[in-house]
C-alpha cells in the first residue's frame, strides 16, 4: 500500500495517457505479414469526421495537453508548493510519445517528405524532434550528468510549445486556451511575480 501511495501521481498520469491509445487502436489495421503496414479502418468515427481526421484530432490534441501540462509543473509548484518529478517525468513521456504518435499517422497516411511542403507542418517537425533528447535526458541520471547545461536543455521544451502552438493556429484548431494556460504559467515565474506568490502562500 505504501508503494501505491507513493507512486499514484505518475501510475494515474500514466494511465490517463494510454486510455486514448484504445480509441486510436480501434482506428487503424496493422498489418504485420509483411513488415508492419498501417492501414485505417473506415466508417468508426461520426461526428462528420473522417477516420484520418479523427486520428489527426485525438493524437493531436493529447500530444498538446500534455506538453501544456507539462509546462504548467513548475507555476504550479509555486503556487502550492507540490512538486513530483516522476509525474512530470511521466507527463514528458506522454507528450513525446503522443506527438510521435501524431507524426507517425502522417507518415502513413501522407507519407515523410510531405512534411517539408507546408509551414504548419515544419514547425510541428522541429517541435517532434526537440522532444526526442527531452524524451531521453527528462530522467535524474541525465540530471546529473549534465548538471547546469540540463536546465539549458530542457528550456528547449518553450521552444517546442511554441512551434506546437503555431502549427495548430496556423491550421486554425483549438490553441488559444493552451497558449493562455502557458502563458499565465510564464508570468507567475517571472522573479518578482513568483516571490510574491510564495511570500503569499508561506504566511498561510
Ligand atoms: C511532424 C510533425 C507534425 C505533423 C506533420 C503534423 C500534422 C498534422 C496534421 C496533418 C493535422 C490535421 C490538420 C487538419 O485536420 O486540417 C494536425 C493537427 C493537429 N496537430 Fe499536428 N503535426 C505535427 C506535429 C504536432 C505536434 C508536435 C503537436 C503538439 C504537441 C501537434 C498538435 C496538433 C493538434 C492539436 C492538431 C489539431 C487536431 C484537431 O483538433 O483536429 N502536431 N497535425
Amino acid at each position: 500500500m505504501n508503494i501505491l501511495k507513493k507512486n499514484y501521481g505518475w501510475i494515474i498520469v500514466t494511465i490517463l495517457a494510454s486510455l486514448p491509445l484504445l480509441v486510436i487502436l480501434r482506428m487503424i489495421n496493422i498489418d504485420f505479414s509483411n513488415g508492419i503496414a498501417l492501414s485505417f479502418a473506415e466508417n468508426t468515427v461520426g461526428e462528420g469526421r473522417t477516420t484520418i481526421e479523427m486520428l489527426y484530432h485525438v493524437s493531436g490534441e493529447f500530444a498538446i495537453r500534455w506538453m501544456t501540462a507539462v509546462l504548467t509543473c513548475t507555476p504550479f509548484f509555486i503556487l502550492f508548493g507540490v512538486n513530483n518529478l516522476f509525474v512530470r517525468q511521466a507527463m514528458g513521456i506522454a507528450t513525446a510519445i503522443w506527438s510521435l504518435i501524431h507524426f507517425i499517422i502522417f507518415i502513413a497516411a501522407e507519407g515523410f517528405s510531405e512534411t517539408f511542403t507546408q509551414v504548419n507542418y515544419i514547425a510541428g517537425f522541429i517541435a517532434v524532434l526537440i522532444l526526442i533528447p527531452l524524451f531521453f535526458t527528462s530522467n535524474r541520471k541525465s540530471m546529473k550528468k549534465l548538471k547546469r547545461n540540463w536546465k539549458k536543455l530542457q528550456s528547449l521544451a518553450y521552444v517546442a510549445i511554441f512551434l506546437s502552438l503555431l502549427h495548430v493556429a496556423i491550421l486554425d484548431k483549438t490553441w488559444i486556451i493552451y497558449a493562455v494556460i502557458v502563458g499565465l504559467g510564464f508570468i507567475i515565474r517571472v522573479p518578482i511575480v513568483k516571490e510574491k506568490l510564495i511570500a503569499i502562500r508561506q504566511k498561510k
